[in-house]
Parts: C-alpha cells; sequence; structure tokens
C-alpha cells in the first residue's frame, strides 16, 4: 500500500522549508547521477525507499521554482489545490481523446476554453479552443490553424500545393517556439519574419508594414502575423490593437503570443495595456505561467469555431463519426490527460476576483523591485507594466558587462538565497540581469532582499 501520507507529509514539509533553504540545487552533479544510478532496475526496492531516494533527489537536485526568493523565468509557486487536481487526474485518468470516454473532463475543458476566450473579450458564443501541453504546442497549434484556413489546400497536398512560400511576421524579441513550429510545419525557419522593434522592445509597426509590401512584391504569400504579449526576456507587450489594423487590411491570421503577459487580462489595471487582444484571431495563454499551477496547462484560445478541426479532423474507421466535441479532432494531441483540472478546481475555489488579487499582488511587487533598483543605482532597461525588470548596474563602470552581470547573478544565489537570470534585450543583443515576480510566496522583503543582495554584491564583486 502507498504510504500516502508520507507523501502528502514531505510535500507540507516541503512548502513549509522553502524559505529557509538554498534556491539553487544542493547536490552536485555527480552526488545527481550517483542517485539516479542507485535506482537499479534488476534490484527492485521497497516503495518507501524508492520514494525518499525521489524526495532526495527533488529536494537536492532542482533550482527550487516555487522558493519565494526563486525571481527567475515563468515557472510559479503552485497552490495545493492545484497540486490535488493533478493527483485527481492521475488516479482517475480520463482519457480526453474523445468526448464519450470523458464527457465530464471534456465538458469542464470546454467550459474554461470559453471562459477564459470571454476574459480575454471574445464572446462567449464563439470563443473555442483547446488546452497544449504549454506555450510552444500552443504556438505550434497556431500556426497550423493559420495555414489550413489561409491555404486549405495544404492539408492534402501539403506545402507543394502552393506557388509561393508562405510568411510570417514575428517580432524580433518573440519565443523561439515559432521558429520550431514554423520548422515543424514544413515552412522553415526562412518563412518567419523577425520584425524590428522599438525602443521598448516592442514591434514596430513601419517595420512591419514594410516587411510585408517587400515579401508581397517578391510574390510570397503573407498569411500570419504573432503579436507578443509579455515577451520572455523583458515583458514587452507589441501594440495589438495596430498590429490587428494591419491583420485585417492585408487579410492575415493573428495570433497573440500572450503565454505569459496574457494574466494582464485578468488585471482590471492593466486591462488597457492588452487592448486590442479581442481583435486577434487567436491566443496562446498559459495558466502554468502566471495562475500558480503546475506545469503543462497551456491554452490555445480562438474566436473562430471550426478553425481548429480544419488543421486537425481526420477520419479512420476506429474513431466516432461525430467529431464535433471530440478533442482530438481540435488537437495535436489523441491519448490526453485531464489539464484542464488544475485550472478549474483553483479558479472555482477563488473566483476571479481570488485571482486577480494574486495577480495584482505580483504587478504591485514587480513595481517596488523596479522602484528599488532605481533608487540603488541599478539601470531599467526594459519598459512594461508587467512584473519584470531587467537592468544593469549604473554604479559600476564595467556594470554592464557580461562577466559582471554573471558575477552578481551568481553571488545572489549564494549570499542571498536568490535567483535570477541574465539575458539579452534589443536588436544588438544587450546583457541584462532579469528578474520576474512569479512566486506567491514572494514578499515585499524578498524583494528588499533582493535588491541589498545586489547592493552587496556590488561591493564584493
Ligand atoms: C512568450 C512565450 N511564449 C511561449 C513560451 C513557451 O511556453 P512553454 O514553455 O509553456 O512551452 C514561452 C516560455 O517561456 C514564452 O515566454
Amino acid at each position: 500500500m502507498t504510504d500516502w501520507k508520507n507523501v502528502t507529509d514531505a510535500i507540507d514539509e516541503y512548502v513549509a522549508s522553502l524559505g529557509e533553504r538554498s534556491v539553487l540545487p544542493g547536490l552536485s552533479r555527480d552526488e545527481v547521477r550517483a542517485l539516479v544510478a542507485s535506482f537499479d532496475f534488476a534490484r527492485p526496492m521497497t516503495e518507501n525507499d524508492a520514494i525518499a531516494r525521489v524526495l532526495e533527489g527533488l529536494r537536492g537536485g532542482q533550482v527550487h521554482t516555487p522558493h519565494p526568493r526563486y525571481f527567475g523565468l515563468f515557472n510559479p509557486a503552485t497552490t495545493m489545490t492545484s497540486v490535488a487536481a493533478d493527483a485527481l487526474v492521475a488516479a482517475f485518468n480520463p482519457q480526453l481523446a474523445t468526448h464519450n470516454h470523458a464527457p465530464f473532463a471534456v465538458e469542464c475543458e470546454a467550459h474554461l476554453v470559453r471562459a477564459f476566450g470571454e476574459r480575454f473579450g471574445y464572446s462567449k458564443d464563439d470563443a473555442d479552443g483547446t488546452f497544449a501541453c504549454g506555450g510552444a504546442e500552443a504556438n505550434h497549434t497556431a500556426i497550423a490553424v493559420a495555414i489550413a484556413r489561409a491555404f486549405p489546400e495544404v492539408a492534402e497536398r501539403g506545402l507543394r500545393a502552393l506557388d509561393a512560400d508562405p510568411v510570417i511576421y514575428v517580432s524580433g524579441e518573440a519565443h523561439h517556439s515559432l521558429e520550431k513550429g514554423a520548422r515543424a510545419a514544413g515552412l522553415g525557419t526562412k518563412a518567419v519574419r523577425r520584425v524590428a522593434v522599438d525602443r521598448s522592445l516592442r514591434m514596430r509597426m513601419p517595420a512591419l508594414k514594410e516587411a510585408i509590401a517587400k515579401d508581397r512584391a517578391a510574390r510570397l504569400r503573407p498569411f500570419l502575423v504573432v503579436a507578443t504579449c509579455g515577451t520572455t526576456s523583458a515583458g514587452a507587450i507589441d501594440p495589438l490593437s495596430e498590429i490587428a489594423d494591419v491583420a485585417a487590411k492585408e487579410k492575415l491570421w493573428m495570433h497573440v503570443d500572450a503565454a505569459w503577459g496574457g494574466f494582464a487580462a485578468l488585471v482590471p489595471g492593466l486591462r488597457d495595456a492588452v487592448r486590442g487582444i479581442e481583435r486577434s484571431d487567436s491566443i496562446t495563454f498559459d495558466a502554468h505561467k502566471s495562475l500558480s499551477v503546475p506545469m503543462g496547462a497551456g491554452m490555445f484560445l480562438t474566436r473562430h469555431k471550426g478553425a481548429l478541426s480544419q488543421a486537425f479532423g481526420v477520419h479512420a474507421d476506429y474513431m466516432p463519426k461525430d467529431q464535433s466535441r471530440d478533442p482530438y479532432a481540435s488537437s495535436l494531441q489523441w491519448s490526453r490527460r485531464f489539464i484542464g483540472l488544475k485550472v478549474l478546481l483553483p479558479l472555482s475555489v477563488l473566483g476571479w476576483e481570488g485571482i486577480e488579487q494574486t495577480l495584482a499582488r505580483f504587478v504591485a511587487l514587480g513595481a517596488r523591485l523596479k522602484e528599488k533598483l532605481s533608487a540603488n543605482g541599478f539601470v531599467l532597461k526594459n519598459d512594461t507594466p508587467l512584473p519584470i525588470a531587467c537592468f544593469v548596474d549604473g554604479a559600476r563602470e564595467d556594470g554592464a558587462s557580461g562577466k559582471y552581470l554573471d558575477s552578481a547573478a551568481r553571488d545572489l544565489a549564494k549570499n542571498a538565497r536568490a535567483w535570477i537570470s541574465m539575458t539579452r534585450i534589443g536588436p544588438n543583443g544587450e546583457r541584462v540581469l532579469r528578474a520576474c515576480i512569479t512566486s506567491f510566496h514572494t514578499t515585499e522583503s524578498d524583494v528588499d532582499a533582493l535588491v541589498d543582495g545586489l547592493v552587496a554584491a556590488r561591493a564584493r564583486i
């Protein structure tokens, strides 16, 4: 019998002790390898022994993303309600390929898709979508759907059905999954135009229009523009309304990659920042980036019913004839777990209002972070209402060099138990430190400790 108490006690202990831990992995690479090698499948061990080794590995063998001082990539701390949801899904194991196999789960996801579509400004009657394992899959889905809409002949004959190459437009700061998606869709990465950005790292409209005109003159076939709402490095939000105008005029599918930044649509004070998203044809939104749920909760949303089945509907004798409500016919996946439950359960308990409160707190902590950085001689290099700061050290001559920034991030992890990353932004790939609020365990004093830690690092380096 599985000793569940042992498991839940370990989870409780992990969460309770998070703040006292180092944010970095405690085990060295060699220790991790030795621990993994101790799983000798020729010599079965007891379940408690195996779980104890797994716990040792999880405690010591990862960057602790739920840590209150993890100011890193978009990896949140998870609420226990969402963890419970994932455990229930694993135990009941509904198969979401078809409606008739798991009507409750399929209807829950459809309910969520409509609810989120509405929050982004789609009408309840139009909103459609599918859950995905993450933003990369959702972006790939967007490319597949946009191809199916623009070039229906490709479904059977592939890209050779076209007399000219299709083209996609994304900002210079867009996520790399769009290039991967273009590659996987058979378009190749050369089909992706990286449009120049302005000083705020937002797609430049004149550059977009010029690129489209140039491609049309070369008899290429522009079909998709992807706006990013919250870029990975700097949280920049492309000018969504203006991109919607261009997309309408040029008859392009407009996709918004709002994998992280889409949460702004759920915070009244930020809604202006994402105005225009409601005019998009489709949206990527990852609940696992901003809504404090476990990974693997991506969403592709669209306001065009039937668009997904145009891309993914297929027929085989062993599949149900009526595919209209079957997830497999509107998704890249066939067998699929009940992804939506880890979103539905916490949302049902907290309500939009509860979610909004947490997100508004993230935004307030982000504002405090930016203020404190500026007050302490750091120079902000990004411009976004979202809780993410890109900066260099203005109090040091070498404060923008990669070597210095790297040393600062390392010093911070060692001495202040805080994790931040280094990234590059803008057309010249300027190096910056990047700190983002992602954990609901983070408090004002953690933000202060981050800035104090950077100031202390400045003196040590
Ligand atoms: C803007 C953006 N889009 C897409 C993705 C990919 O999302 P996922 O990691 O869920 O596949 C990311 C990941 O950070 C992202 O920042």
